[in-house]
């Protein structure tokens, strides 16, 4: 599960806003299409098709199935492939700066397609480069933020109308893009927004600067959406959020997180409820209290912590001390449940010292994560660290981010051998045919190989006992 990520292009994620993405299912419980039944009313088809590539995080993802709804809600077809579309949007991700190229060079190679192919530019790259972007791509007709989504199906109509530029970029909303409808691509874990944006200011982020200021969702439209995708079927909630814990139900009601997550988790049909990404700062006793009391909770926490040294923490503006962090760790530790923990590590952070980065390699030990998502520090426009003195040379950052990896690696396999033996209640998400194992997930999201003598898994629970452990999953058979 440690992975090191100078892209992230990605179409559905699991954990981390930068996390890979899930092992597909190859075949949906919910149809060949992959939509549940009851989630996609049917629209008068205005003759057009759509095609949409994600790129980066979780919330783009889940920013995508959202989108498309809004094309569906307008008579749009999905087209199978890119070719076959009349409009191509591609949601961009900035959040490194070789994500960012990628979407020009993705975009470069459309520079030939035909005129009446309608082609735009969603999400980060979108809210970061702005109209730019028409100068470097003028093949490109809508330039739209993360935070001018609730204006998409007004921007879509004007294209409809054979409008030629249209723009959404505006970054000072107190609005949330809530759509009628959603497409969910995932047919096994639905994802759910609850907060947009962010009001921190990490000195290396883009986030603030691409999706605009932290606006909660009211809990009443949060529950409501829990209570559809019960009733589409769906057992397993992902709620999202940049930091999902500082969640405040802008409503009368007034819920805090950790009120939500239990509402959440006490839905009718749900069973599993997970919840990223939780910023260390925001993070309460309750949320562990929470878990350890409610097994619709999952048994994982996302708690990225970026850097093990306090001096770089502070330079990072990440708003804790090391010391802070591990006492928030020591509360996951004393659960009941036994809950897994990841995190986000940046190495090369401007000014990082060897004994900085060490202080980063004894953190992995002292948390003992059961995954880590890492990456190299890679400037960002608009950042304040992008001004920062005493820059890491690029073989440096290789060579530590090498390191730690390596580390985390150890960590992982000592881990998951522990796990060896043991029986886990897994949620079947694919099937890998050539090694006639079915793939699926434990409560703390880690990944499960297994055989089983019956068929038709997909979307089941089922209860399979550890007999491999390698540094990224475990492999078993189901117990029957
Ligand atoms: N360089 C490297 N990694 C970054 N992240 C965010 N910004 C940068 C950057 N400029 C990482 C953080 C964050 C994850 C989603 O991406 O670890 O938690
Ligand atoms: Fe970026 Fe920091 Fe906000 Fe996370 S908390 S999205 S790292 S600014």
């Amino acid at each position: 599960m440690s992975k090191a990520f100078d892209i992230g292009i990605e179409a559905l994620a699991t954990a981390s806003p930068c996390e890979p993405p899930a092992a597909p299912a190859q075949t949906s419980p919910a149809g060949a299409s992959g939509f549940r039944a009851n989630e996609i009313p049917a629209s008068a088809p205005n003759g057009k098709s759509f095609y949409i590539e994600t790129f980066g995080c979780q919330m783009n993802a889940h920013d995508s199935e959202k989108v498309a709804g809004v094309l569906i809600e307008r008579g749009y077809a999905a087209a199978e492939s890119m070719a076959q579309a009349d409009l191509v949007l591609y949601n961009t991700c900035s959040i490194r700066e070789k994500a960012a190229q990628k979407v020009f060079s993705r975009l470069g190679e459309l520079r030939y397609a035909s005129p009446r192919k309608v082609i735009g530019v969603l999400g980060c790259v979108a809210q970061q480069e702005g109209e730019e972007i028409f100068e470097r791509a003028p093949w490109v007709s809508l330039v739209c933020g993360s935070a001018s989504y609730r204006k998409l199906p007004e921007l879509v109509a004007r294209l409809d109308e054979g409008g030629r530029r249209v723009t959404g970029l505006d970054l000072d909303t107190d609005e949330t893009f809530e759509t009628e409808i959603t497409r969910r691509d995932n047919p096994i874990r639905a994802y759910l927004t609850i907060i947009e944006g962010c009001d921190y200011a990490c000195s290396y982020c883009v986030v603030p600067h691409t999706r605009g200021p932290e606006r909660s969702r009211a809990s009443e439209s949060v529950l409501a959406e829990a209570r559809r995708l019960a009733g589409a079927g769906y057992t397993e909630i992902q709620l999202l959020g940049q930091t999902v814990n500082s969640y405040r139900d802008p409503s009368p009601r007034g819920l805090h997180f950790v009120e939500l997550l239990r509402e959440v988790a006490a839905v009718d049909g749900i069973r599993r409820v997970r919840f990223t990404t939780s910023h260390p700062n925001d993070f309460h006793r309750a949320i562990v209290e929470a878990i350890d009391d409610t097994p619709a909770l999952c048994d994982h926490v996302h708690l990225p912590v970026q850097s093990g040294s306090t001096p770089i923490l502070r330079a990072m503006r990440r708003t804790y001390t090391r010391d802070e962090y591990l006492e928030k760790i020591s509360w996951i530790r004393a659960a009941r449940r036994p809950i897994s923990i990841t995190s986000d590590i940046i190495v090369g952070f401007p000014g990082e010292t060897e004994k900085d980065f060490e202080q980063s390699i004894t953190l992995l030990d002292a948390v003992g994560y059961d995954s880590i998502f890492s990456f190299k520090y890679s400037p960002r426009p608009n950042t304040s660290a992008a001004a920062m003195p005493d820059a890491v040379p690029e073989e440096e950052k290789a060579a530590r981010l090498a390191i730690l990896m390596d580390r985390q690696r150890q960590i992982q396999i000592a881990r998951n051998e522990k796990l060896v033996g043991g029986t886990f209640e897994v949620l079947v998400d694919g099937r890998h045919e050539s090694r006639n194992q079915w793939a699926g997930r434990t409560t703390s999201n880690r990944p499960v190989n297994f055989t089983s003598p019956r068929q038709n898994l997909l979307g089941e629970y089922v209860q399979v006992k550890i007999t491999r452990a390698s540094a990224n999953s475990v492999a078993g058979e189901q117990v029957i």
